[in-house]
């Protein structure tokens, strides 16, 4: 079959598809590859974290986090599992042995402590993560210093999009 010939069968499978129930949120269809730097938003000396989805009915998050040099990137404790996908680079736990790499999946349960670094060996990250819940940052002993939910990361980014001249409503479309 050619391929104009495979988009018209396309085309004719999307016409006769099944329609979503009327109450059904909708879907999300986000290609990064062809994003501005703006829609980055910072999140510490050479850390970045692009956003993908808010779920703000059960409070989690979706989000790519990048990171350009080794270091430290954060110390925090989960109430929630966390599960991520290493898309480019190396990075681990000071608590772990193991490194990710490109291809590495994550699962990290919930009661779970650690601190993001990013590993030497590439010197640099990219990474998807699936947050399930709140994120509660601690000093050395692991007690509280601070959090984050999907409220406070959620009005982050929109300030972060107002500053860069997206706009807040930039954000609408990837809450659900
Ligand atoms: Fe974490």
């Amino acid at each position: 079959m050619s391929t104009n010939a495979k988009l018209a069968a396309f085309a004719h499978v999307n016409h006769l598809a099944i329609p979503l129930p009327p109450d059904a949120v909708h879907e999300i269809v986000n290609h990064t590859a062809q994003d501005d730097e703006r829609m980055w938003m910072r999140m510490g000396e050479s850390v970045w974290s692009r956003p993908l989805l808010f779920n703000v009915t059960q409070g989690w998050w979706v989000n790519l986090t990048k990171a350009t040099a080794t270091g430290i990137v954060s110390r925090h404790r989960h109430p929630a599992p966390v599960t991520g996908y290493t898309l480019d680079g190396s990075w681990g736990y000071l608590e772990h042995d193991w490194v990710a790499r490109k291809g590495t999946f994550i699962f990290e349960p919930p009661g779970e402590t650690h601190t993001l670094v990013v590993h030497p060996e590439a010197g640099h990250m990219l990474t998807l993560f699936h947050n399930f819940g709140p994120v509660l940052y601690v000093d050395e002993q692991g007690m509280q210093t601070g959090f984050e939910d999907v409220f406070t990361r959620l009005a982050r980014y929109k300030k972060h999009c107002a500053a860069v001249g997206l706009g807040e409503a930039f954000v609408k479309p990837i809450i659900r």
